[in-house]
């Protein structure tokens, strides 16, 4: 469906025969972790909604809006395989009626201001607002997001705590290929040569966690600028290499207990974003 007035009339139906409802907000392009999200849906609802919508809102002036992958027909098939319902793909027209300028837009607090808050200006405003229309269309009982994107699941928790809306958010692990590296929409950008260097991202991040559980190491500037230089040695452009309390993503203190690695870096032109929880104690 790609229009909002027959999504609503459809889902009303299922609403009054009492089916508890899920949501699987996506821009597309669909690999395992965006699959694993509909079976985790599956499992807390009766019926599964995902959308497919590349989001103008959120992507910056000099992003790659235009080159982000679209492929509906091949998504469909995925989305039928993986027990989906029923797939909301809307035009930029029917959710942007009155063009992108005069949007009403939310601004999240603490959470959406660091890491790519402060590399993506405008971001995290793009994806409160497009998320935020997509549980007013939908209004799912439960919607799902991965913890590869974890600054934007905490922006999304956020925002339903703050604004009360009437919905739990459930989340998944991050997917990854078997040399580590997170599905991404993004990595189909990669050369095959890039391609063979990305999982260095991973493999740092879990030799950060093992210094810190393992090795005892608290000196958390200097394990993030030695590990910056690195993915440098390796050809990535880092935007960011952060160690944060994992629940308010600002700088960790040496007593926090739950923490949040969380990098971003180009390789070329490709954006790769991950991290990795520790939990001490
Ligand atoms: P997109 O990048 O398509 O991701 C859709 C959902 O899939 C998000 O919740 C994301 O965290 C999750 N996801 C992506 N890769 C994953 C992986 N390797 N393992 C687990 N989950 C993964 O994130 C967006 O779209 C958009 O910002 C959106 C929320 C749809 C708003 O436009």
């Amino acid at each position: 469906i790609s229009q909002i007035a027959p999504l609503r009339s459809a889902l009303a139906t299922r609403r009054k025969a009492a089916k508890r409802i899920a949501l699987v907000p996506t821009m597309g392009n669909l690999h395992a972790g965006h699959l694993a999200l509909i079976e985790l849906a599956r499992r807390h609802a009766d019926f599964v909604v995902a959308s497919i919508f590349v989001n103008p809102l959120q992507f910056g002036a000099n992003e790659d809006l235009d080159r982000y992958p679209r492929t509906l027909a091949a998504d469909e098939q995925k989305l039928q395989g993986a027990g989906c319902d029923l797939l909301f793909a809307p035009t930029v027209a029917e959710m942007y009626p009155q063009g992108m300028q005069s949007q009403t837009r939310l601004c999240v607090g603490g959470v959406a201001q660091r890491l790519c808050g402060a590399a993506r200006p405008g971001h995290f405003e793009g994806v409160a607002t497009v998320v935020c229309k997509l549980f007013n269309i939908v209004q799912p009982d439960v919607a799902a997001f991965g913890r590869k994107d974890y600054q934007q699941l905490r922006v999304i928790e956020t925002l339903v705590e703050d604004l009360n809306l009437p919905l739990r958010i459930i989340s998944l692990p991050t997917v990854r290929d078997l040399d580590g590296l997170a599905l991404s929409s993004r990595n189909g950008g990669l050369t095959d040569e890039q391609r063979k260097t990305a999982p260095v991202l991973w493999q740092s991040l879990q030799q950060m966690a093992k210094a810190i559980t393992e090795d005892g190491e608290r000196d958390y500037p200097t394990l993030c600028a030695s590990h910056k230089a690195h993915l440098a040695q390796h050809g990535l452009r880092v935007d960011y290499l952060e160690i944060c309390a994992a629940d308010s993503l600002q700088a960790a203190r040496t007593d926090d207990q739950k923490l949040l690695i969380a990098v971003a870096a180009f390789l070329g032109n490709v954006r790769l974003i991950d991290n990795i929880e520790v939990m001490l104690g």
